[in-house]
């Protein structure tokens, strides 16, 4: 990544067309990271449009243009209806949230979050929060790291890594990305670097709570997006996408549509665009392979002349 570059926006043209942007409508940006969708978002809006942006890290401020139309939001975006209603805004046009981490995070050492570097265990995208991944290591229960490496990062061994962090923490340090993976080297199974990558990603989404944060989230979404209006996620692997494909079709996180108390089939109030996910095109995958595991799906707030079920 070139110095100076904060992030390239992922399937931008994508973004733009799922959004279906209304010049005078008004639109939330949950992710603004390097501002790139959110700086071609402001680009179709007429003065009447305006565009809230979320960020939880403070590193994006710096990138925020100077445009009355741009309210900037330095929360999480599991905040997204609270934060709306304070600004006096009931119904948007359009959300996007383009989740993950960014590339400045990524490539800055000090956050801890790439494998790269030697840095303090940190991972925070908030860095107000207190926990981070030092702490998940040295406190958590076997049991529980155990299920984190299972379920957020696929570890072939999780169990094995969770047993051994447990012991090695009683007596040496594992704060810093190096004694970290020193001292697990022996129980890596496969490429390395891609073991670690998946300790590391499985980490990042504990200490960031990122599916409890993406689900909050969407939960809101069919209240405050107006009828026709678009929601446009884009999601870096498999559990995120679960997450996002099932309650765009089912109104829930299952995989199936529930009964309500009354025992009929539970409303969904979203319908969906994109019944496969958008991906990128070979030529962004080769001008930018960070968008490689990227998935893009749209829904759309269904209209009270369409059947609500
Ligand atoms: C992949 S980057 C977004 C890049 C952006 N779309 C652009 O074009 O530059 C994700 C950004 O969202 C922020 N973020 C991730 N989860 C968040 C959450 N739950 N609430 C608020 N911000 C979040 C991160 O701090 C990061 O800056």
């Amino acid at each position: 990544m070139k110095e100076g570059i904060y992030h390239v926006p992922v399937m931008l043209h994508e973004v733009i067309n799922g959004l279906q942007i209304d010049p005078s409508g008004i639109y939330v940006d949950c992710t603004f990271g390097g501002g790139g969708h959110s700086a071609a978002i402001l680009e179709q809006l007429n003065s009447q449009g305006k565009l809230i942006a979320f960020d939880q890290d403070e590193d994006a401020f710096k990138n925020l243009p100077k445009d009355d139309r741009l309210i900037f939001i330095p929360h999480n975006f599991r905040h997204l209806q609270r934060f709306l209603r304070l600004h006096k805004i009931s119904k948007v046009n359009g959300i996007i949230a383009d989740l993950g981490v960014s590339s400045h995070q990524f490539d800055v050492a000090e956050r801890g979050f790439s494998t790269r570097f030697n840095a303090p265990m940190d991972m925070r995208m908030n860095q107000g929060e207190k926990l981070d991944a030092a702490n998940v290591i040295n406190n958590y229960s076997e049991e529980k790291l155990h299920r984190i490496f299972e379920q957020y990062g696929e570890v072939t061994n999780s169990k094995t890594l969770a047993k051994i962090i447990v012991q090695l923490r009683k007596s040496q340090s594992l704060n810093t990305i190096n004694e970290f993976k020193n001292a697990l080297y022996p129980v890596v199974k496969g490429n390395p670097e891609k073991y670690f990558a998946k300790v590391f990603q499985a980490l990042r989404i504990e200490v960031n709570d990122e599916l409890g944060a993406l689900k909050e989230m969407l939960q809101q979404v069919p209240g405050v997006l107006s009828e026709g209006g678009r929601i446009v996620v884009i999601t870096f692997h498999s559990l995120e996408d679960r997450i996002v494909k099932n309650f765009f079709k089912n109104g829930n996180f299952n995989e199936e549509q529930e009964n309500d108390l009354y025992g009929s089939l539970q409303k969904n109030e979203l319908k969906v665009i994109t019944k496969k996910p958008i991906i990128p095109s070979p030529e962004e995958l080769k001008r930018n392979p960070r968008s490689r595991s990227s998935k893009l799906r749209i829904a759309e707030k269904k209209r009270v002349s369409e059947n609500i079920s």
